[in-house]
């Protein structure tokens, strides 16, 4: 990686507090001298992750992540370090010097492609609303009902049927071949023929806002497939984008609450009967990313899918997910339509908002969809119907909670609660796999917190002085690096002793950035973050280095006797005798002084 300048870190640094950066991705609340607020790395209904604006660290209790601001930037982001650093250099108008060719090519792809998409879906909007070559998707879009002021805001668009025009277009613009190939845009064979032709065009964007993808309906009626998107491509993850949320952000900030839709015309209906909180994650299910995506501003998530057998598998499916990342989830159920558009276009928006507003909790839901479904008079229909919830229950993590369902379940089914009770548990070891996800990623995330009482001596020291820099000075003095056991520690004493000599050791995203080993850097994080290698420094670094100074004397004691041992038995000469034991005697004289002061 090209060398990041300390300067660029720190003019970031002191124009963008971490806790305005984590600000943007979750809400914070202040207690003391920290902030707190919910993991985003991980699911929880109670925060654990906190953010030390003095210290510039942000650490969670509850996962063990932690780190700079640059290390949260690269976390949300999915970027490198010097991605991470180059965007917010950007973003802050921070010039920074020359990256590397091979960085450069990675940064421009992505910044071009969503220049790319961004130019794009201005084009296709601007053709839809005046292109001449547009008039039968106008009629289309009207024949659905769909306003002017509803197609500028979602900025729908149409893709012009002629299979030469989008690159030409594009080729006249100058962006190179090589781009186009890998822009998603066009057919994996190698000609430049186009994906989207002869379609209505929905610009799909990060919550950010930036044009990310593309969705095309077709309208000619002749196409096999009603609906393409645009394929993965280095700005559009499909599993962390969902449609609408840009546009919904604000209203779903405000209501606390996401409507979850299967796909475009439903976010366009609700929009358009006054409901502006809804999204989608077309056409495929409802995944962890997307929930904790929603998560970062609503506590709360209504499906409202479409009323077919797909759409109810699809919403039982996101009950466990929003159980699972400790979203509130409960259900709209349309009659007498398919999905939102279809129900609209029926019934009109004051009848699909009024519906919109009423939603059933989620486990009241799935009881009574699993009660049309089996007998629940009869023991093998419970039993089908416990089993139908146990997934769901499974994902529940409250105790509480989860005890008062199948207290209700009990009531429902008519049952003794110990026997469901027992069944439950029953089922819940036959059926591993629904709560996976949850239990994987923490396990997989779960760091070393630090147990301080297990940290060696060695490290204990190289940490206090990580934290404490300007006792380096004193350690180098009275610590030679040979004397130390412990191979991270050594890492430590030699990054501080390298960046002592660069003029780097201020900073402590630079000096963590130095850290190749995963665990060691976390380690280092999570040291910032514990009193216990800030408070007293100077007095516990004192009493480490002595212990570290003893056993290398003893060490040597050891030696030394071992050596006149010998030379006994050799018959030595008298002088080399008591050369030895005159060494010796140095050596027991300190390790008594330092034994002395540690009783002290
Ligand atoms: P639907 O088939 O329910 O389409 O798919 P729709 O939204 O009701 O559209 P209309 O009203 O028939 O025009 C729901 C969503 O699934 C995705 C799209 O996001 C769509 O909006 N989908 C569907 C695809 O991605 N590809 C497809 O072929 C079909
Ligand atoms: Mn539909």
């Amino acid at each position: 990686m090209a060398k990041i300048s300390q300067n660029v870190l720190e003019d970031i640094k002191a124009r963008l507090s971490i806790v305005d950066l984590v600000s943007q991705y979750l809400t914070l609340n202040r207690k003391g001298d920290r902030y707190w607020g919910l993991c985003p790395f991980h699911d929880e209904k109670t925060p654990s992750f906190s953010v030390l604006p003095d210290k510039g660290f942000f650490h969670c209790f509850g996962c063990g992540k932690s780190g700079s601001l640059f290390d949260f930037y690269m976390e949300m982001e999915h970027l490198t370090f010097p991605e991470s650093v180059r965007a917010l250099a950007e973003s802050l108008g921070i010039q920074i010097e020359e990256e590397n060719p091979q960085e450069k090519r990675k940064r421009n792809e992505r910044e071009v492609l969503s220049e790319l998409y961004t130019k794009l879906a201005f084009s296709f909007h601007y053709i839809l609303t005046d292109g001449p070559q547009a008039e039968h998707a106008r009629e289309y879009l009207r024949g659905r009902g769909i306003d002017n002021e509803t197609l500028k805001h979602f900025q729908v668009g149409y893709a012009p049927s002629d299979p030469s025009w989008l690159y030409s277009f594009l080729n006249k613009k100058n962006y190179s071949d090589t781009l186009l190939k890998n822009s998603g845009l066009f057919s994996r064979t190698g000609s430049f023929y186009p994906l989207f032709r002869d379609r209505i065009i929905f610009p799909i964007r990060s919550w950010k806002g930036e044009v990310v993808a593309f969705g095309g309906r077709d309208i000619s009626g002749t196409s096999k497939a009603k609906y393409i998107n645009t394929p993965e491509i280095p700005i559009f993850r499909k599993r962390e984008v969902m449609y609408g949320l840009h546009e919904a952000l604000a209203m779903i900030k405000q209501e606390d609450s996401v409507i979850l839709c299967e796909g475009y015309f439903d976010v366009i209906a609700l929009y358009r009967s006054g409901i502006g909180n809804a999204c989608a994650p077309m056409g495929t299910s409802f995944t962890h990313e997307q929930a904790r995506l929603l998560k970062r501003y609503a506590s709360k998530v209504h499906t409202l899918f479409d009323s077919d057998h797909a759409g109810k598998e699809a919403t039982k499916k996101a009950l466990i997910v929003c159980e699972q990342v400790g979203l509130e989830g409960s259900v709209i159920t349309l009659k007498g339509a398919k999905d939102p558009d279809e129900f609209l276009s029926r019934f009109g928006s004051e009848t699909l908002s009024r519906t919109a507003g009423t939603a059933t909790a989620g486990f009241d839901y799935l009881v009574h969809s699993a009660k049309l479904v089996y007998d629940s008079n009869k023991a093998t229909g419970k039993l089908q119907i416990l089993q139908e919830l146990t997934p769901y229950l499974q994902a529940v993590d409250s105790h509480i909670v989860r005890q008062t369902y199948l207290h209700e379940l009990s009531r429902h089914l008519q049952l003794d609660e110990s026997a469901l009770l027992h069944d439950f548990n029953q089922e819940s070891r036959n059926t591993p796999g629904m709560k996976g996800e949850r239990e994987q990623t923490a396990h997989k995330e779960m760091p070393q917190d630090i147990n301080v009482a297990h940290v060696p001596t060695d490290l204990y020291l190289m940490l206090i002085i990580m934290n404490n820099r300007e006792l380096f000075a004193r350690v180098r003095n009275r610590v030679p690096i040979g004397s130390l056991q412990d191979s991270r520690a050594v890492t430590l004493y030699t990054l501080l002793e390298n960046s002592l000599r660069d003029g780097t050791s201020s900073s402590d995203e630079l000096l963590l950035s130095m850290i190749e080993d995963e665990n060691l850097r976390r380690l280092v994080v999570s040291s910032f973050v514990h009193d216990e290698f800030t408070t007293q420094a100077e007095k516990s670094a004192d009493e480490l280095m002595n212990r570290i100074t003893l056993r290398t004397l003893k060490r040597e004691q050891k030696k030394i006797e071992h050596l006149i041992a010998i030379a006994a038995r050799e018959g030595s000469s008298e002088q080399d005798i008591s050369q030895l034991l005159y060494d010796k005697k140095g050596i027991d004289e300190d390790i008594a002084v330092l034994i002395r002061k540690s009783i002290q």
